[in-house]
């Protein structure tokens, strides 16, 4: 992704009103023709040899917060500055009665589903389009993933498919609300309510997305995020829990702390070190203060490339549901017809456009047939956890037949060609424009 370029806030500020302004010019107007050489791939000319913008971008003011933090001898969670700053801040961003910071998003959804009690011999229902993080959070605590298969146009679980996944030994729900977009939350929610089982967002892709204009994470028992230097809001390496139930907040406070109970001051309840430095913190609390003039950059590129692709045949974006106010473009996901693409495989077509100079990746493979999960399943935990009758009836439903086809089709565009100009965002057009009119090149 190169390197990390530090502006000032007035540089920064300045980048990013001129890219909303020309947000609303004109298209512009694509020479489909791939050259003499062709397809970049093939040693043609790429749409764009420049880079994109980086991600990561920092201001004076994560520098002068780390400094700060540097220079006042307070590193760790016990008398951090930072940490309860931020805590505080992101609990009020995101309309929650609590939030704790964790080391990262990973250990978020670990201690929630351990708060919930969620431990061995037990069941979570959950998509199988996500990162691995989701997983091994629940495979942690030598608990099953149920994996309910997504819904194609939306690359979100398919509620639908989720009420017949419940059995007695599901413990939680756990939506995740991919590529920044919100999954289906009512019937989630409905869904859980119905069934008494409790629902936990992964939000850890989704910060400010917002379900019937409510921020996602603060619909579940416990909502969770990540600040991994990826995301939209990026610490480095970090996570955060949010919760409207004190007890729960409170136990999460202790449970990062080796479950020592401050009022006690004895080890009440099992816990282990989740505790964090201070420094990411002091990212943080910077990287807010600019964070909504970004959103609304990558928001307003992310329309418009929405638009101009319905335009280019055989490419698809990933669809919203009617009730989902606002996604972040934390990744800006595309599926494609092999059809039009002489039946290539979803590389070839990620290939051609990198190529062309575009960050586009592939997306998930299927995580239902990773080696990890029967090597899992076969282990001793797993086995003590876990009759026989249940795995062998676990891996005879674990058949996901859309997320198959998801897999093979999805992959995504990096958030770094929505943050910088509109020029970039017609780079990106072009690049789909060449490849998908040059398409008999790629067989
Ligand atoms: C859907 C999802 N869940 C969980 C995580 C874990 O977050 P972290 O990397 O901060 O542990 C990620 C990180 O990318 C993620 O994308």
């Amino acid at each position: 992704m190169g390197k990390e370029k530090t502006l000032s806030r007035r540089e920064f500020l300045g980048k990013t009103s001129a890219g909303l302004a020309v947000a609303g010019a004109a298209p512009r107007s694509f020479a489909v023709s791939a050259g003499p050489k062709g397809l970049a791939l093939h040693g043609g000319t790429p749409v764009r040899s420049t880079p994109f913008p980086v991600w990561p971008q920092t201001t004076e003011v994560e520098e002068q917060n780390i400094l700060k933090s540097l220079r006042n001898h307070r590193w760790c969670t016990s008398d951090a500055e930072f940490i309860p700053m931020f805590e505080k801040q992101w609990a009020g961003k995101v309309g929650s009665g609590g939030c704790v910071m964790t080391p990262c998003g990973t250990h978020a959804l670990q201690i929630a589903l351990e708060l919930l009690g969620v431990g061995p011999g037990d069941e979570v229902i959950t998509s199988p389009y996500t990162y691995i993080a989701t997983i091994d959070a629940i495979m942690m605590g030598y608990s099953l993933p149920v994996f309910a298969d997504v819904d194609l146009k939306t690359f979100q679980i398919d509620a639908d498919d989720i009420e017949h996944r419940i059995t007695e030994h599901t413990r939680a729900i756990m939506p995740v609300h991919i590529y920044g977009a919100p999954a289906d939350l009512d019937k989630v929610l409905a869904i859980g309510g119905k069934h008494n089982i409790p629902v936990i967002e992964d939000a850890c892709q989704a910060h400010h997305a917002e379900w019937n204009g409510k921020k996602v994470g603060t619909f579940g028992t416990v909502g969770c995020f990540s600040f991994q230097e990826s995301k939209v809001l990026p610490g480095g390496e970090a996570g955060a829990l949010v919760s409207d139930d004190e007890e729960l907040i409170s136990r999460a406070y202790n449970f990062r702390n080796f479950g020592l109970d401050p009022k006690t001051h004895r080890y009440e309840m099992r816990g282990f070190k989740y505790r964090i430095s201070d420094f990411a913190a002091a990212v943080l609390v910077g990287e807010l203060e600019r964070y909504e003039e970004l959103c609304a950059k990558r928001e307003a590129h992310a329309a418009y490339l929405q638009a101009e692709m319905k335009a280019i045949p055989g490419f698809v974006t990933q669809e919203n549901y009617p009730q989902s106010t606002r996604q972040n473009h934390y990744c800006f996901g595309v599926r494609f017809d092999p059809e039009h693409f002489e039946n290539v495989p979803r590389e070839k077509v990620v290939a051609a456009l990198k190529a062309e100079g575009i960050m586009a990746e592939a997306g998930y493979n299927p995580h239902n047939k990773e080696p990890h999960l029967e090597r899992s399943l076969n282990s001793r935990g797993f086995q003590l956890a876990f009759s026989s009758e249940r795995l062998e009836n676990y891996r005879r439903k674990n058949q996901l037949p859309r997320n198959d086809q998801l897999c093979a089709t999805a992959f995504l565009l990096e958030q770094n060609m929505l943050i910088g100009e509109r020029s970039d965002v017609d780079d990106v057009l072009e690049a789909f424009h060449k490849v998908q009119s040059n398409a008999s090149a790629l067989a």
